[in-house]
C-alpha cells in the first residue's frame, strides 16, 4: 500500500505538487522537516537545497512578517495592507510590502506604482521604492506584466515556485516589517506564503461587520490554527460609515461582528476602520489615504493599528 499522505504536514508540502505527491519534497534534509515528509520523500536536489538556504538567508533580515488575510474578497485586505506598511514606513520604520495576488495583483494600482517595472539584476529582484525618503520597498506580480495585463494563470506549484522568488530572490535587505498582501480565501497563496514563512509568519485578519463575511473569516482563523500560525488579530473595516457631510462615524448596521469573531476566536481585535469613501477615492488615485487624509477618523483608526504593531515589536523590558 502506498502511503499517500506521507507529506501531510510536511512545510513544503505545496511545493511537492500536492500533499500526496512527495516527490522531490524540497523539505526532507531541513530541519523543519524532521515533523514532515517521512517517508517516500526523493529528498531535495542540490538547487533546491540551494534554493532553501537563499530564502533562510532572506528571511533571517526580516524581523517582522504580516500576512493579511481573509476568507472573503474584497473586504480591503489590499487597502489595509498598504495602509499599514505606509504607516509603519511614515513611522520610520523600515518596511516591505509583497503582493502574492497573483490573479488580480492592486498594491502597484494603489502606491501609484502601476508603471513601474521590476528590475530584475542576475539572480536579484530589485523591490520598487514607494518614495523618497520612506524605506518602504514594493514587490508585485504587476510589475512583471505587460501593461494592462492583470492577470495570468497558474497551477500551485507555479504560484508557490514564483511566491518563493518573491520571498527569496528580492533584495529586501534589513527589514522591520514585511507587510504581504493575499488574496481572498485559504487556498495556494496564503498556504504557500504561511509554509514559506515557517515560523515567522504572523497572520492579520481583515472581515467586514457582517455575518456573512465573519463566516468565511471564521475558516481563516481556523486555517491559521491547523497550521499554526499565531494571528496578531482581526480588524473590523468598513465598520459604520465616515458622514460625507460632518466627518462623523455613524452606525450602519451589523457593526461589531469582527469584534465578536475575535472574541470567539480568543485573538486580539484591532480595531474597526469605518467605511470612508476617501479611501475608495485615494485607492483610484493611487494615494495612501493615512498619508493623504491622516485627520479622518478611518486613518486614527489605522494609525492605532500601526502604533500598536510597532509597539508589539519593541523590546520588552
Ligand atoms: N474602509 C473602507 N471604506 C471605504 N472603502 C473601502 C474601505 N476599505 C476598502 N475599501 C474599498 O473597497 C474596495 C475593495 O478593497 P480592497 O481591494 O482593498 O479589498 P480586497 O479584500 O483586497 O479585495 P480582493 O479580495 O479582491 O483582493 C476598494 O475599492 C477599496 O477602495
Ligand atoms: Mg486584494
Ligand atoms: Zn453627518
Amino acid at each position: 500500500m502506498s502511503d499517500s499522505s506521507s507529506c501531510q504536514g510536511c512545510p513544503s508540502a505545496a511545493g511537492c505538487g500536492s500533499a500526496g505527491n512527495p516527490e522531490g519534497c524540497p523539505s526532507t534534509s531541513t530541519p523543519a522537516a524532521s515533523s514532515g515528509c517521512g517517508g517516500g520523500c526523493g529528498g531535495p536536489t542540490p538547487e533546491q537545497q540551494a534554493e532553501e538556504a537563499r530564502l533562510q538567508a532572506t528571511l533571517s533580515h526580516i524581523r517582522n512578517t504580516i500576512v493579511v488575510m481573509s476568507g472573503k474578497g474584497g473586504v480591503g485586505k489590499s487597502s489595509t495592507a498598504a495602509n499599514i506598511a505606509a504607516g509603519l514606513a511614515l513611522a520610520g520604520k523600515r518596511v516591505g510590502l509583497l503582493d502574492v495576488d497573483v490573479h488580480g495583483p492592486s498594491i502597484p494600482r494603489l502606491l501609484k506604482l502601476d508603471a513601474a517595472q521590476a528590475n530584475v539584476d542576475g539572480d536579484t529582484i530589485q523591490p520598487v521604492q514607494w518614495r523618497e525618503g520612506v524605506s518602504l520597498s514594493v514587490m508585485s506580480l504587476g510589475f512583471f506584466l505587460p501593461d494592462g495585463r492583470q492577470a495570468v494563470i497558474w497551477r500551485g506549484p507555479v504560484k508557490m515556485g514564483f511566491i518563493k522568488q518573491l520571498l527569496s530572490d528580492v533584495a529586501w535587505g534589513e527589514l522591520d516589517f514585511l507587510v504581504v498582501d493575499c488574496p481572498p480565501g485559504t487556498g495556494d497563496e496564503p498556504l504557500s506564503v504561511l509554509q514559506l514563512l515557517g515560523d515567522a509568519a504572523r497572520a492579520l485578519i481583515v472581515t467586514t461587520p457582517q455575518a456573512v463575511a465573519v463566516d468565511d473569516v471564521r475558516r481563516s482563523l481556523g486555517f491559521c490554527e491547523d497550521l499554526n500560525v499565531p494571528v496578531l488579530g482581526v480588524i473590523e473595516n468598513m465598520s459604520g460609515i465616515v458622514c460625507s457631510k460632518c466627518g462623523n462615524v455613524e452606525s450602519l448596521f451589523g457593526q461589531g461582528g469582527g469584534e465578536r469573531l475575535a472574541k470567539e476566536m480568543n485573538v486580539p481585535f484591532l480595531g474597526a476602520v469605518p467605511l470612508d469613501p476617501e479611501i475608495v477615492r485615494a485607492g483610484d488615485e493611487g494615494n495612501i489615504y493615512i498619508a493623504s487624509h491622516p485627520d479622518r477618523p478611518a486613518a486614527t483608526v489605522l494609525r492605532t493599528i500601526v502604533d500598536a504593531l510597532v509597539e508589539a515589536d519593541a523590546p520588552q523590558g
